[in-house]
């Protein structure tokens, strides 16, 4: 059944209240969701996101989110998005890869007291988290789901915010289509994601610098996900489609290698024969001279994207 009032669609497999908490009254069966990724590359943040629940090493993606929405750059963006998203109390916002409920919490407390905010995602794990950290009666549902297999009624919320998760999604077109569907006319869907053909280390050692961000962009499903955002919103029926970029930098090498993995990507090349010992060794040694003086520099672009249905 679906919800009159939210247009959510409760998954009766799971039977989980928990999934729809005081949005949804009404259910109906869902659409079937895609097939699952495969649980190959579970342990690797490039690769893992896809399948969470897969993984052995759940705490990994849990401490990358929270890094991550510590840092400044984060907020900064996270806020300007919330600007772009023109929020004001009383609309129904889905927040689609919703990870452990940041933005969804501080959206929920954007449009409070009237409006509602469902956090979507395909991790049990992620949510059971992101249920633990919200209290209750916020106007916040966390429901899990599939991206391109919406639990929601055509035409039934007001904003779709969707961050970082495309990147990591087959198909992501279908996703931006289903953004589609659920939006009201007149509604807004907010897209930011990461370009990884922008990702750049400094290093003397070029070869295999190059290597190093070649291997950890594209082990992402969509690497260039960030640029073609406006070709798939225009694609999907948005128009009035803004644009904004936005670049990270990262000048300690401690803190890129948390956020990029970047000793892991290193040690998966010498395993592979990509980069010999020797030349992973004078990596390192390299990298850990320059950060120590501020010389170290990581840089990425992203791009945040608007359209109104
Ligand atoms: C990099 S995290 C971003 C989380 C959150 N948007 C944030 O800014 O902290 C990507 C999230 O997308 C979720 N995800 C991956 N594939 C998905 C899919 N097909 N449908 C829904 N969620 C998915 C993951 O479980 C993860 O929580």
């Amino acid at each position: 059944m679906t919800c009159s009032g939210c247009g959510v669609v409760r998954d009766r497999e799971r039977n989980d209240p928990a999934t729809t908490g005081a949005v949804c009254a009404m259910m109906e069966a869902p659409a079937p969701s895609p097939a699952p990724e495969s649980p190959m590359t579970a342990d690797y943040l490039a690769t893992g996101f896809p399948q969470v629940d897969a993984s052995t090493r759940t705490a990994d993606y849990t401490r990358c989110l929270d890094l991550l929405d510590s840092l400044p750059y984060f907020k900064t963006y996270k806020a300007r998005s919330d600007v772009l998203l023109d929020l004001h109390a009383g609309p129904t916002v889905l927040e689609v890869g919703c990870g452990l409920g940041h933005d969804a919490r501080r959206l929920a407390d954007l449009v409070a007291p009237h409006g509602r905010v469902i956090g979507i995602d395909s991790s049990r794990r992620m949510l059971e988290e992101a249920r633990a950290r919200t209290a209750p009666a916020t106007g916040l549902a966390f429901v899990q789901a599939d991206a391109r297999a919406l639990p929601c009624a055509s035409a039934s919320v007001d904003r779709c915010r969707i961050d970082r998760c495309l990147q990591h999604i087959r198909q992501p077109e279908r996703v931006i289509r289903e953004l589609a569907r659920v939006l009201r006319p007149g509604g807004r869907l907010l897209a930011y994601d990461n370009d990884w053909g922008t990702f750049t280390l400094s290093s003397s050692l070029r070869e295999a610098t190059d290597i190093i961000q070649a291997r950890w962009a594209n082990a992402f499903t969509n690497p260039w996900i960030g640029r073609d955002l406006p070709r798939d919103l225009l694609d999907a029926g948005f128009h009035a489609v803004l644009v904004e970029p936005s670049v990270s930098l990262i000048r300690d090498f401690a803190l890129a290698d948390r956020v990029y993995n970047l000793s892991e990507t290193l040690a998966r090349a010498v395993r592979d024969g990509a980069v010999t010992p020797a030349t992973a060794d004078a990596w390192r040694a390299e990298q850990a001279l320059p950060s120590r003086t501020g010389g170290f520099l990581c840089s990425l672009t992203a791009y945040t994207v608007v359209g109104t249905k």
